[in-house]
This record gives structure tokens, C-alpha cells and sequence, in this order.
């Protein structure tokens, strides 16, 4: 039977990368879907793919007055919200010598006043479906000081944090909320680095490979489905043993 049948599942920044893959997962295991992103293109290109069961919002998840109107019109539209996965996220390698505030403030924004926000309007639409599960992505940098990751490693290990606030405030709603720590994942996003600074990052890892966002969307699904029930506040990696 599929996990999702009935169940509608928001995914932010989705248009492509991990979040489309974390779209097709949902779809295939019965959940309506709603794509979001600052794309409009590829995401409604991804939501016209699916067919039914999918929908396209466009969405700036650092905007608080598009969080209102994006819950507003799933709950009409499919009426209710089972789970968020706060996915939108933007990195730019930067030495602190070159990180600036502008930097940081756009970083943040996105990054960690995003995933709060979506955090905070989520509650009273799972509340009305008696529960949920939000899903969190940080990363491996997260839970690691490495250099040039100031701006978003920042922003990474904030998403952790209020990962754990939210799961011991949001219990007793029977929301649960955990994050995600992704390693190299093979996404637009490692084309901040040139190829040799990646292949030499993930040959240092033991799994000596990427990740795909295929192998992220397992996880993700899983800490949405009732496979997890008992599973809150909790941060996974998903990262070839980057950690170890
Ligand atoms: N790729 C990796 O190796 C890696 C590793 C660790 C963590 N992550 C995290 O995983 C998540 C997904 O990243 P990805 O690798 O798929 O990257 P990606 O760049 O392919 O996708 C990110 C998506 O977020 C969207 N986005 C950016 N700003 C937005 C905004 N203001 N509002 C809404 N959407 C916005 C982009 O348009 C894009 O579609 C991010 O949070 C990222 O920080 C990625």
C-alpha cells in the first residue's frame, strides 16, 4: 500500500536537485505534492510532469507574507498539510576574509529565517490534520567546523538547533520535526566549487563517491512516513561517512 496515499506533502525549493527528487518520491507513494521554488519554470515543468496530484507555487520562503498565502492555498486546494520540507537553500563558499554582511544577511535569510518561518506557519495547518512531520535540510557542515563555510555552515548549524526546539515544543501536537545532513550530494549546488576541489573532497570520504539526491529522498521519506513514528529531533547524515 503507498505510504502517502492521502497525505499532501509540501516541499520547498524543489524545483530541481533534491527537492525534485524528494517531489517524485512523495508522487510515487501516493502524496498529493506541491512543488515550491523561486523557479517558475522548472518548477511548474516538474509539477506538469506528475500530472495530477501536483502543483506548482511559486515561493520565497525568506518572505513571511508567502508562507501565509502557500498554506492558505494548499489546505484549499488539497485540503490539509501533512508534511514540510523546509529544502530551499543557496551556498557560497567564503573565507571569513571575504565573507561581508551582505553575505550573511542573504544566507540567513533564506537559509534559517526560511526554514523557521516554514517552521512557524506550519503548525496550525498539521495541527488541524492532528499531527505531522517536518523535515529539516542542514548539512554535513552543520555539525563540523570546516573553513570557507562561515555564511552557510552558520545558517546550517542554526537549522539543527531549532531542529531540537521545535521537536520538544511541537511534541505534544504530535508534530515531529528532524533534520537532515547531507554530504556531497551531486546537485547545481556543488558547481560553487571547481570539479577537482569536489573530487577531492568526496575521495576523502569513505563511501569515495557522491551522493544522489535519490539517496537523500529515502530519507527524507522515511522521516515522513509512519516508518518514524517514534523518531523527533533527531539529525541523520546522509553522507557517505563524511562524519565518521
Ligand atoms: N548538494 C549538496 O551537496 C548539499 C549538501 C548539504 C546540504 N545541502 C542542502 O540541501 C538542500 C537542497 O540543495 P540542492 O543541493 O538540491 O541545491 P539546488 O541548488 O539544486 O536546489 C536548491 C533549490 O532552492 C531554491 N531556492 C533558493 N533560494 C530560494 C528561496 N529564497 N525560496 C525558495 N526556493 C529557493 C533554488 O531555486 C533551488 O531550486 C539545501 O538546503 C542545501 O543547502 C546540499
Amino acid at each position: 500500500m503507498a505510504r502517502f496515499q492521502g497525505k499532501t506533502v509540501i516541499v520547498t525549493g524543489a524545483a530541481r536537485g533534491m527537492g525534485a527528487a524528494d517531489i517524485r518520491r512523495f508522487h510515487s507513494e501516493g502524496a498529493n505534492v506541491v512543488v515550491t521554488d523561486v523557479l517558475v519554470e522548472e518548477g511548474k515543468a516538474l509539477a506538469d510532469s506528475l500530472g495530477e496530484r501536483a502543483l506548482f507555487i511559486q515561493h520565497d520562503v525568506s518572505n513571511e507574507a508567502s508562507w501565509k498565502s502557500l498554506f492558505e492555498t494548499v489546505e484549499a486546494t488539497f485540503g490539509g498539510v501533512d508534511v514540510l520540507v523546509n529544502n530551499a537553500g543557496v551556498y557560497r563558499p567564503a573565507t571569513i576574509a571575504e565573507t561581508d554582511a551582505e553575505l550573511v544577511e542573504k544566507l540567513f535569510r533564506i537559509n534559517q529565517l526560511g526554514t523557521f518561518l516554514g517552521m512557524k506557519y506550519a503548525i496550525e495547518p498539521l495541527k488541524r490534520r492532528g499531527g505531522g512531520s517536518i523535515i529539516n535540510m542542514s548539512s554535513v557542515v552543520g555539525m563540523a567546523g570546516k573553513p570557507s563555510t562561515m555564511a552557510y555552515a552558520s545558517t546550517k548549524w542554526a537549522v539543527r538547533g531549532m531542529t531540537k526546539i521545535a521537536a520538544s515544543e511541537l511534541a505534544d501536537f504530535k508534530i515531529r520535526v528532524n533534520s537532515v545532513h547531507p554530504g556531497y550530494i551531486s546537485t547545481e549546488m556543488l558547481n560553487a566549487h571547481d570539479e577537482q576541489t569536489n573530487i577531492a573532497g568526496w575521495m576523502a570520504t569513505p563511501m569515495k563517491r557522491p551522493g544522489t539526491s535519490e539517496e537523500v529522498a529515502g530519507l527524507v521519506a522515511f522521516l515522513a512516513s509512519d516508518d518514524s513514528t517514534f523518531v523527533t529531533g533527531a539529525e541523520i547524515t546522509v553522507d557517505g561517512g563524511w562524519t565518521l
